[in-house]
């Protein structure tokens, strides 16, 4: 860990100290200004708070939301429900995949993206659907996706 992330974990854990069942919102907390939950960062966090690391493990590793792998600044997820696979959803995922240089699961080296598959967003009407960090986009074709990862690109 750089002494900066350090020091975002001080005053993580200085927010958390005398609560109770912190540990889950802890590393959620942790995550957000890491982006992910390294090895290094839970042994770190175990040592200060002398909590075996297996434990930290095990809450992280059972909740969805946490991250142990890296994943990029911006998260890509492209639909791939019934509904959006009529719609062209597979199209969208390989021109994705494309434009990004990497696979579903994967995020790119320079970690900006991290590109996802889910399911059913809820908004079929419009789709092939796909979230860009929280923004939904509806009807999306490849010359959107260029268009749009295009201009976060060069924003970031
Ligand atoms: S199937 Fe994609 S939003 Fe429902």
């Amino acid at each position: 860990m750089t002494d900066g992330d350090k020091e975002k974990l001080d005053k993580i854990i200085q927010k958390y100290e005398g609560k109770e069942g912190f540990l889950i919102q802890l590393l959620l907390d942790l995550q957000s200004e890491l982006h992910w939950l390294s090895r290094e960062s839970i042994e770190e966090l175990s040592l200060r708070l002398k909590i075996p690391v297996s434990r930290i493990f095990r809450v992280a590793s059972f909740y969805k939301a946490m991250n142990l792998s890296p994943v990029g600044r911006h998260s890509v997820c492209v639909c791939m429900g019934t509904a959006c696979q009529v719609r062209g959803a597979q199209r969208l995922l390989d021109a994705t995949e494309s434009k990004l240089g990497i696979k579903s699961g994967q995020t790119t080296p320079d970690h900006s993206f991290t590109l996802n598959r889910v399911n059913c967003l809820g908004c079929c009407a419009i789709g092939p659907v796909m979230i860009v960090d929280d923004d939904y986009h509806g009807r999306v074709d490849s010359k959107k996706i260029k268009l749009l990862l295009g201009q976060i690109a060069s924003d970031s």
